[in-house]
């Protein structure tokens, strides 16, 4: 079975095709960067009009790149949701189009079993069960993960998801968009230990909360502004960001070592953009050490957002009853554990 993966829920144009023994034929990515640095965040109408000037060139190039016609695809997964709705729509309408001209299903998927599955993709994969920590720009998860589709979220962000936090964060040291990866290697340059920032609900179970340490850190940033009259040298940045870092890994960490220790899996999966952050890797490596649990990323790459996963996730669910002619299903909120088997 070949299956072509459209992912469009956000910033970044994603399409890639699945082959069933093969794994992934080819793939592309789009990144609209440079579209909305000007704006400091993500414009959604211009998000969609970038995806659909994008997206049929890419499903194009992809095809050519596995040596494919369109005749030759068995199915098209393109994500439904959770995401803003333009945009979602742009992937959606291309992919139920293209699966009713060529009589093949449209398979919807969810953006974060996308990213939850993106770790099955690499030869070293984890076996179910296993505790999943989805790390993004619009989620923060700890999920128990039973099989596919069996999905119990056991903690989760009361207010800003992580890589948010991040993104919010760069932006107070004025660094530019997108803030997150920008933030981590700027850390890497300063003391982790110069401020002693909170490390919110620590100990008080599995919910996670970043908008108080965000203002921990604002707070800062305006007194350092205040001692060096308006502008910070690059030291005091470091020192923030890499301080800021420190608590928010090992926020994660701490939350992961108590989820483990409650479920008593012994897998520990890492997914999402913030998933990519070299230092979080590095603590719940540690972690995993110290506690005897494996810990499985995807490659950077697959963290973030793409349409590998996307095909991927599509490939799993598209042995279940699926709509025809196809429907274009674009849901921007979408719970995970509202997510059955697949039949
Ligand atoms: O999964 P993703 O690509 O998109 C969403 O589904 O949200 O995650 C994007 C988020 C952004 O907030 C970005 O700043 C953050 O992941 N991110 C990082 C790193 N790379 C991406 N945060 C910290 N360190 C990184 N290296
Ligand atoms: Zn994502």
């Amino acid at each position: 079975m070949r299956i072509l993966g459209i992912e469009t829920s956000c910033d970044e144009t994603g399409v890639a095709v699945f082959e069933a023994g093969r794994g992934i034929l080819a793939e592309r990515l789009s990144s609209q960067v440079q579209i909305h640095a000007a704006f400091g965040g993500v414009v959604p109408e211009l998000a969609a009009r970038d995806h659909i000037a994008k997206l049929v060139p890419m499903v194009g190039a992809v095809l050519h790149e596995s040596a494919l016609e369109l005749i030759d695809l068995d199915a098209v997964a393109y994500t439904a949701g959770p995401g803003l709705i333009g945009a979602l729509m742009v992937g959606g309408s291309l992919a139920a189009s293209l699966a009713y001209g060529l009589g093949i299903p449209a398979v919807p998927v969810h953006h974060m079993e996308g990213h939850l599955l993106a770790c099955m993709l690499e030869a070293d994969r984890p076996e179910f069960p296993f505790l999943a920590l989805l790390v993004s720009g619009g989620h923060t998860q700890l999920v128990r993960v039973e099989g596919l589709g069996r999905y119990r979220i056991i903690g989760e962000t009361l207010d800003d998801a992580a890589g948010e936090a991040f993104d919010k964060v760069a932006r107070l040291l004025s660094l530019p968009y997108p803030g997150g990866p920008q933030l981590a290697a700027l850390a890497q340059t300063g003391d982790p230990e110069r401020f002693a920032f909170p490390r919110p609900l620590k100990n008080q179970g599995l919910d996670f909360s970043f908008s108080g340490l965000k203002t921990a850190v604002r707070l800062a940033v305006e007194s350092c502004r205040a001692d060096a009259v308006g502008v910070l040298d690059h030291a005091t940045r470091a020192n923030v960001a890499a301080s800021f870092q420190a608590a928010v890994v090992q926020t994660l960490t701490d939350k992961c070592k108590l989820a483990l220790k409650t479920t008593g899996l012994a897998r520990l999966v890492v997914a999402g953009g913030v998933g990519a952050n070299r230092c979080l890797r590095q603590s719940l490596n540690d972690l995993g050490q110290r506690e005897g649990v494996r810990v499985y990323y995807p490659r950077p790459e697959l963290c973030t957002d793409n349409g590998a996963m996307i095909a991927y996730a599509g490939w799993c669910r598209a042995g279940s009853s699926l709509a025809w002619p196809p429907r274009i299903i674009s849901k921007p909120r979408w719970p995970l554990d509202d997510l059955t088997p697949p039949g």
